[in-house]
């Protein structure tokens, strides 16, 4: 059981939702190479509890979890379960090669949830909860129990079903403002008061889950912290149901830079912040704003003059924290195109990445590419293609030839080669602009339904010779997938992203049953 000692009593647990809540938004949908990577970051971040998903979703849930759970290092592996028997046991065979292993098995408890939702009575419930949480024991002794749409629950009925579940065996209670309704005095107090008046409330560890429906996520996510809560769930850049979770990164810089008005800290290493945030936002195609806290663009700009005289005498003038402490310093002039691969090997590591030989020869050829077409390559070029690498690596449709006629004299045209399964198949096509040729071109080779939801370009760098990186959605019969690609060329980086997206759609077609799960418990 992850209860703590009274000597971590001001150790706050982190708990990170990003691949269960966040994945579930629409359009934040990844693929499941992309989870393993998210899962790999977050461990090596030391986030405490990665939730890697909801195993009874879907057999594509189910296998990541399965193998998130694997090849975890340090982080304790959750999965998220419902209060049915089949729930909780497909759960718990999703997790079960973890080193360290917990099943979080939620139910409402709200007025409104058990009427409408789960069409039970308060007792019917409250045998439930005792159920699911001695099931969950008999799989684990890591178990998490949420009290879904606690806020707006009644007060003693919370009570008396957070005893139940501490009697059962639940060594967490999450109290999760699900629809991010509360305030931060009325959040801070519902703490101290379940810990006041709830028997073996001080044993365990009680958590807060807040969504951002007002802008409050944050400040109730701490506000639960001064009531007593040891445990945050947050997502990187906030992601998640609606207006999202409390963002990870605002939630650990706020208890690191005013631990003198929060005497509490967390295990994450947060240099690891900034680039866990833009792979994150490349893979869901979830930009982040520029004025963004801890992770945007401007958070570390200082413009006006006045600022700028203030940071050369002295940084501490307008600076709270370095950007180095979020892993956003200057981006470092990374090496020309004479450099080897064990330098190149090197970067990769300071970097976060460990590929295997074959990732490393394709990694180091792109580099090389890049490094004959672009002056200078930084740490941010590195991270793009790497990331392009890995998303693109595994795909049955690949880029192979773009050739494109553009400018103010139409019709603009494209002219491109793919191969599909290795086999080579080519068609040109016009459009309303260049885009929207090679999209008609890649439909001609590779005709499809899919609607373009969202096409998003972004500049890696600074300079005319940046790389592009393109996020592009595409939503077919309700099923939603997203394709990234950087690169010098706009449009190339366009034509790889669009079948980078087509590629993950078919993926999630093979692997996904949407029937598998109906809203209830
Ligand atoms: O918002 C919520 O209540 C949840 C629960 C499943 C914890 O996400
Ligand atoms: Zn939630």
């Amino acid at each position: 059981m992850t209860s703590q000692t009274k000597s971590e009593k001001d150790r706050v647990v982190i708990f990170d939702t990003t691949l269960r809540d966040g994945e579930q938004c629409p359009g934040a949908t990844m693929t499941h190479e992309e989870k393993l990577e998210v899962a790999a970051l977050l461990d090596e971040m030391g986030v405490d509890v990665i939730e890697a998903g909801f195993p009874i979703a879907s057999e594509g849930d189910f296998a990541a979890v399965n193998e998130i759970a694997r090849r975890a290092k340090n982080s304790v592996i959750c999965g998220l379960s419902r209060a049915s028997p089949k729930d909780i046991d497909r759960c718990a065979e999703a997790i079960k090669p973890a080193k360290r292993k917990r099943i979080h098995t939620f139910l409402s408890t709200s007025p409104v949830h058990m009427k409408y939702k789960l069409m039970k009575e308060p007792h019917e419930v409250y045998e439930m909860v005792i159920g699911q949480v001695t099931r969950a024991r008999s799989h684990t002794d890591d178990v998490e129990w949420s009290a879904e749409d606690g806020t707006r629950t009644e007060h003693d009925f919370l009570c008396r079903c957070v005893e139940a579940a501490i009697k059962a065996g639940a060594g967490t209670i999450n109290l999760p403002d699900t629809v991010g309704y509360s305030y931060p005095t009325e959040y801070a107090d519902m703490f101290r008061d379940i810990l006041h008046n709830v028997e073996g409330a001080d044993r365990i560890i009680l958590s807060t889950h807040c969504h951002n429906d007002l802008g409050l996520a944050v400040a109730n996510s701490l506000a639960g912290v001064e009531g007593g809560a040891r445990q945050v769930e947050v997502a990187i850049n906030g992601i998640g149901e609606r207006a999202g979770n409390a963002a990870l990164e605002e939630i650990v810089m706020a208890l690191k830079v005013r631990g003198d008005a929060l005497p509490y800290h967390t295990g994450v290493e947060t240099q690891h912040i900034t680039r866990a945030s833009r792979y994150v936002s490349a893979i869901t195609g979830f930009p982040v704003q520029f004025n963004k806290a801890i992770v945007g663009k401007n958070a570390f700009a200082h413009e006006s003059g006045i600022h700028q005289d203030g940071m050369l005498k002295d940084r501490g003038t307008y600076e709270i924290m370095s950007p180095e402490t979020v892993g956003q310093g200057a981006s470092n002039l990374v090496m020309g195109k004479h450099a080897g691969r064990a330098g190149f090997r090197e970067k990769l590591r300071t970097l976060g990445y460990e590929l295997g030989q074959n990732a490393l020869n394709e990694a180091f050829q792109r580099f090389k590419d890049l490094a004959d077409k672009k002056k200078h390559v930084f740490d941010d070029d590195i991270v793009a293609l790497v990331d392009d690498a890995l998303a693109s690596g595994a795909d049955r449709i690949q880029v192979k030839n773009l050739r494109v006629i553009a400018g103010t004299e139409g019709p603009q045209e494209a002219f491109l080669t793919v191969t599909i399964d290795g086999e080579e198949k080519s068609a040109n096509a016009t459009g309303d602009g260049p885009v929207d040729a090679v999209f008609n071109a890649i439909h001609k080779v590779a005709p499809h339904e899919a609607i373009l939801r969202l096409f998003q370009v972004h500049a890696v760098t600074e300079g005319t010779d940046a790389q592009a990186q393109v996020s592009v959605r595409l939503e077919e019969d309700g099923r939603i997938a997203t394709g990234q690609a950087a690169d010098t060329d706009t449009l190339t980086a366009s034509a790889k992203a669009y079948i980078n997206a087509l590629n993950n759609l078919t993926a999630r077609k093979e692997k996904t049953d949407p029937g598998a799960i109906a809203s209830g418990f």
